[in-house]
């Protein structure tokens, strides 16, 4: 009994495989995605502030030649202003403007609309004096590059009427264009480590999750490789320990079922002393099929206790048809048919004990699908099932009942060959007859003889 409650750990089915580092793709793919993004945003900005502060340099030291220029100017265009001579004052100020390639000048007045720019066309001015308005600024750095300040006299005062504007655009660091590549190119490695990274560390996330949908479908004994990161190493080792206890607690369970069950199997039989012993009986004949079919030892284990607890849902006829000596009426006949599937559900109630439950509810199956409870044939029959078939009907005409003698060994092989490809599975029961014939496997004690076989044996004639 024990073997089939004691199934061994096996390895995830991942175990020994090359390890394939795109397999946690949802943890990997995001963590990389968010990576590339932090690294290209930080490579980027860094670039950013790196520029303003190139910028702010070479602001400087442009304001500084501008301030120079705005001196030179001021001096030149301040002696015409004196002397009235408007257009020296214009021409003065267009020959400095052609000295600064690339620089702006242009008088705004309060308004703030143009009245003079750097240029040929630009129309006189009353100007009469141009000074600086703050010995401190510096152009370039400042915001609107306001140097002098223009000033017409009317009624024998300064009236201020603009001021002087220079302009010169800020050429940008070479290196400023490399920014958005740089930050392409990091977001792009950073992104692939990430993944890569992500990959190997969380490589037994998806064996994890494999054995936690098996724990959820009731097998416990599914292992997964201990890999990955130490946090997701010591998640798999835990997972595995509560498995382990999971497990063995249901193997207990188990245990205590099935035993629960054999010993009212038993009491079952005890009712009646000529079916006492069918079922460990049955157990034996099928057994020893379940070894000529070579099954292994799970299969085997799994077909004995099946077979030994074939007839289980008898605990839910009652025993006035249950023990009822001579023929049973219709009414009866289909109480008693309702065994099979009153032993699915006792057998089913419990997870791992499936197969056994299918051994219960098809052992009256019939191969040409005239049996019960569902009436399905052929190979749709469960394998144990139809072995159960043969071993149940056997030892029912090899043995004495209350409303028959035993029948001989060689007229039930008769009978069981007889009804091979119509009740039973023909393959299987040619095998059956001939390992019988041939004198091998268990004989039952020899019972006084007889041919008749009534109505009221649910194994044969049901
Ligand atoms: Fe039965």
């Amino acid at each position: 009994m024990s073997a089939a409650f004691r199934p061994k750990p096996h390895p995830s089915p991942d175990q020994g495989r090359r390890f394939a580092f795109w397999k946690p793709r949802g943890i990997a793919f995001q963590g990389a995605l968010i990576a590339g993004l932090v690294a290209g945003g930080l490579t980027w900005l860094g670039g950013q502030y790196l520029i303003q502060t190139d910028s702010k340099a070479l602001a400087k030291e442009s304001g500084i030649g501008l301030r120079h220029q705005a001196e030179l100017m001021a001096h030149e265009i301040g002696l015409p202003l004196d002397a009235g001579e408007k257009q020296r004052a214009l021409q003065a100020l267009h020959r400095r403007l052609a000295q600064l390639p690339g620089a702006t000048a242009f008088v705004v007045d309060a308004n703030g609309q143009t009245i003079l720019a750097g240029g040929p066309d630009v129309g006189a001015q009353d100007i009469r004096h141009v000074r600086f308005i703050d010995e401190n600024t510096q152009l370039g750095d400042w915001g609107n590059g306001k140097a002098l300040e223009v000033s017409q006299e009317v009624r024998g005062r300064l009236l201020p009427i603009g001021t002087l504007h220079l302009r010169q655009p800020l050429p940008a660091p070479v290196w400023a264009g490399g920014i958005l590549p740089l930050a392409q190119v990091f977001s792009l490695f950073s992104a692939v480590a990430a993944f890569c990274f992500l990959s190997f560390a969380m490589r037994g996330i998806d064996p994890l999750h494999r054995v936690l949908d098996r724990a959820g479908a009731g097998d416990f004994y599914e292992r997964a490789p201990v890999v990955g990161c130490y946090e997701l190493r010591q998640l798999i080792q835990k997972t595995h320990e509560v498995l382990q206890r999971v497990g063995t607690a249901q193997e207990e369970a188990q245990k205590v079922y099935v035993e629960t069950a054999i010993a009212l199997s038993k009491t079952i039989e005890a009712k009646d002393r000529y079916t006492s012993g069918h079922s460990q009986r049955v157990m034996i004949y099928s057994v020893e099929m379940g070894e000529l079919l070579h099954f292994d030892e799970e299969r085997l284990e799994t077909l004995r206790l099946g077979a030994l607890l074939h007839d289980i849902g008898k605990v839910a006829v009652p025993d006035d048809v249950l023990l009822k000596p001579g023929a049973l009426s219709d009414e009866e006949f289909q109480t008693m048919k309702r065994h099979p599937m009153a032993g699915d559900r006792i057998l089913s109630a419990i997870p791992g004990l499936r197969d056994m439950a299918d051994i219960a509810r098809s052992h009256h199956e019939k191969w040409d699908g005239s049996g019960y409870p569902l009436g399905v044939a052929g190979d749709a029959i469960p394998l144990e099932a139809r072995i159960c078939a043969i071993a149940d009907a056997y030892d029912a005409l090899v043995t004495k009942r209350s409303y028959k003698p035993a029948m001989p060994v060689a007229k039930a092989l008769e009978i069981i060959e007889a009804d091979a490809g119509t009740h039973f599975d023909p393959e299987l029961a040619r095998m059956f007859v001939a390992m019988k014939r041939a004198g091998k496997g268990y004989k039952p004690l020899p019972q006084p003889v007889a041919v008749e076989v009534g109505r009221n044996q649910e194994s044969i004639s049901s």
